[in-house]
């Protein structure tokens, strides 16, 4: 079951697209399967990873309209279980076309229903706007990854779209979580970098990637060559960098089963304590990160319970 990720932030020019094409492409080198959706009228995801510039092809405004068939938008970049959905300028037009129309915000997420069991991962190329097309990116996604340059400027804007993620929770039922914020453009040399860092992690307090992304040529220059940087130039700090937050994001993936461990090792008086999990077979109705996983969590008090009776179940814990 995929994670959907979204990658957004309402500045524009910090890095979003970027992150998308380059840590998508990390996360396929890494075995994982990925498509990136390209959902900025913008369409520079989509040059990023090879399409011609403006390529009239069918794109994910058909798609959303249902005027094409899901599975046939899907295109291949050029590194292997990496594919993408391409955008193009008149998905702008998507706005007007939605506005009238009920459950508006949720287009995107019906879109993404039949995609989600065959990607491990999808990521979300948001514009630079909190538009109804960004509304739709984030309802469709399971988490948020914020890209924030660092510049003097580079934390404005944020609460807002941290009251936005609070919004959707509250009004559309979902349940969007934050995977972190990962600095941009970051030149340890200047003292304005360094300072902004500082406070993006003050501000985000636990929920920043390790990884700095410097400022980088190799960055720069990939696209105008249609390729992720893995495949223009792997060997230079810029491209690393992707590759160690490729890393860290799937190390979440992990962390999320281990701090279910780590909530059983802190249950009171456990002397013994052994996790059976799970009770039922897994059925993959949800994404991942929604899914209720029943586990059994056995605390007992060896010396008070009979050999006989076997250990005692003392409560159940949903994660
Ligand atoms: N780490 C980096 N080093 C150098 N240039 C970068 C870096 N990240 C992004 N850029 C460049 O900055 C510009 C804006 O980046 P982009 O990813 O398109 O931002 P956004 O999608 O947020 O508008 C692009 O020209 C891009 O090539
Ligand atoms: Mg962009």
């Amino acid at each position: 079951m995929a994670r959907v990720i979204a990658i957004c932030n309402q500045k524009g020019g910090v890095g979003k697209t970027t992150t998308s094409v380059n840590l998508g492409a990390y996360l396929a080198a890494s075995g994982k399967k990925v498509l990136l959706i390209d959902f900025d009228p913008q369409a520079n995801a989509s040059s990023g990873v090879g399409l011609a510039k403006n390529a009239d092809v069918k794109n994910i405004y058909h798609g959303v309209l249902a005027e094409a068939a899901p599975m046939e938008l899907v295109r291949q970049t050029g590194v292997h279980r990496y594919e993408f959905i391409p955008a193009h300028p008149s998905l702008a037009g998507l706005t007007i076309e939605l506005l009238q129309k009920p459950e508006r915000e949720y287009y995107l997420h019906k879109f993404l229903d039949p995609f989600r069991y065959v990607y491990d991962y999808i990521l979300i190329d948001l514009p630079p706007s909190v538009s109804l097309l960004t509304v739709n990116g984030l309802v469709a996604a399971d988490e948020v990854l914020i890209p924030v340059q660092c510049e003097y400027y580079g934390l404005e804007g944020l609460s807002q779209l941290l009251e936005t993620v609070d919004m959707i929770n509250k009004n559309l039922g979902r349940n969007l979580k934050i995977a972190g914020a990962v600095i941009t453009m970051y030149d340890a040399r200047e003292h304005l970098s360094r300072e902004v860092a500082k406070e993006v992690r003050r501000h985000f307090n636990g929920h920043v990637y390790d990884v700095e992304i410097p400022r980088s040529i190799a960055l720069a220059e990939a696209p105008s060559f249609g390729k992720p940087v893995i495949s223009y130039a792997p060997d230079t700090p810029g491209a690393r960098a992707y590759e160690r937050l490729a890393r860290e994001v799937i190390a979440q993936e992990v962390r999320s089963r281990e701090a279910v461990n780590e909530k059983i090792m802190e249950a009171p008086q456990a002397i013994a304590t052994q996790v059976i999990a799970p009770i039922a077979p897994v059925v993959p109705t949800k994404p991942f990160r929604e899914r209720t996983i029943p586990i059994r969590v056995v605390v007992a008090k060896t010396e008070s319970i009979p050999a006989a009776n076997g250990p005692k179940i003392l409560y159940e814990h949903s994660v």
